[in-house]
C-alpha cells in the first residue's frame, strides 16, 4: 500500500476516500499525526500530515523517523512525499511541479539515522541514486495520464530553515549544483532508504527562492498561498491515477 506524506498546502487529502484514521507509537516517539487509511481512485492508500493536522509542526522538529517507522508499521510498501519547494533553475517557476532525482543535504543537529546504537555492527546504506526509480517512473507516468506533466529530475537542496534562505545562499546553492531548495526532503529520504522503503517525492515549486524573480526584494508569502493552492489542486489530480 502506498504512503503519501504531504507537505505545506497538502496537510488534507481532500480527493481520499477515508476508511479510518489510527494513531502509532514509535520505538522514536509520536508521529506528526494519524495515519489516514482510505482509499484512492479504488485503491488503498494511507496518508500523513508532515507538519501535523494543523500545520504546527516546523520542518526541524519533525520527528522524520517516527513518521517513517509509523508508515512501515502501518504496512506501507513505498512513500510517496509531496513538498513545497523553492525555484532556482529558470525553468523551475512557481507553480511548476517537479520530480526530483538527486539530493544535496544541507540541514544539521536532526535526529537523521535509525543506525545509531553502539551494540551493533555498524551499518552504511548506498544512497547513489536517493529516489526509486521506480516510484518516480510511476509518478511521472500518472501525471501525463493525469494532463498534468511534471518535469522529470532536479537537485534538490535541503536546507534547516525554518528561515528561509539569503539571496547568497540560493547563489551558492545553483553553483553547488541545487534546482530547487526545501526543509523537509532530508532526512526523511535517507531514512526511507534504511528501512527499505522505496521513496520518491512530487516537488512544488511555491516561489522563486530568495534573490530570484519576483523574489529579489523578499518573499512575497501573499503569493505563495495562492500559487500552492493552485498547484496542490493539480498534485491531488495526479494522485487520482496513482493506483491505477
Ligand atoms: N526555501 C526553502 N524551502 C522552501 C522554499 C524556499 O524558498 N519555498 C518553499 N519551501
Amino acid at each position: 500500500m502506498l504512503a503519501i506524506i504531504g507537505g505545506s498546502g497538502l496537510s488534507r487529502l481532500s480527493t481520499l476516500d477515508i476508511v479510518r484514521r489510527e494513531v502509532f507509537r514509535t520505538p522514536y516517539g509520536e508521529p506528526s499525526g494519524p495515519i489516514v487509511f482510505g482509499r484512492l481512485c479504488e485503491g488503498p492508500v494511507m496518508f500523513l500530515a508532515r507538519h501535523g493536522f494543523g500545520h504546527t509542526i516546523p520542518p526541524h522538529m519533525v520527528n522524520y523517523r517516527a513518521n517513517l517507522w509509523a508508515l512501515r508499521e502501518a504496512g506501507a510498501s513505498g512513500v510517496l512525499s509531496v513538498a513545497s519547494v523553492g525555484g532556482i533553475r529558470a525553468d523551475l517557476v512557481p507553480g511548476s511541479l517537479v520530480v526530483p532525482h538527486q539530493i544535496l543535504d544541507y540541514t544539521w543537529g536532526r535526529l537523521h539515522t535509525f543506525f545509531d546504537r553502539n551494540d551493533e555492527a555498524v551499518h552504511h546504506i548506498d544512497f547513489t541514486h536517493p529516489y526509486d526509480e521506480a516510484l518516480r517512473r510511476r509518478i511521472l507516468a500518472c501525471a501525463e495520464r493525469a494532463g498534468e506533466p511534471m518535469r522529470d529530475g532536479a537537485v534538490y537542496a535541503a536546507t534547516q530553515g525554518p528561515r528561509l534562505e539569503t539571496a547568497a545562499e540560493i547563489d551558492r546553492l545553483e553553483r553547488d549544483g541545487a534546482d530547487v531548495v526545501g526543509m523537509t526532503g532530508m532526512p526523511e529520504a535517507a531514512l526511507a532508504r534504511e528501512i527499505q522503503l522505496p521513496y520518491a517525492a512530487i516537488n512544488v515549486v511555491a516561489n522563486y527562492g530568495a534573490g530570484r524573480g519576483d523574489s529579489a526584494g523578499g518573499i512575497a508569502f501573499e503569493s505563495i498561498e495562492d500559487v500552492l493552492h493552485d498547484a496542490m489542486a493539480r498534485v491531488r489530480k495526479v494522485l487520482e491515477h496513482i493506483c491505477a
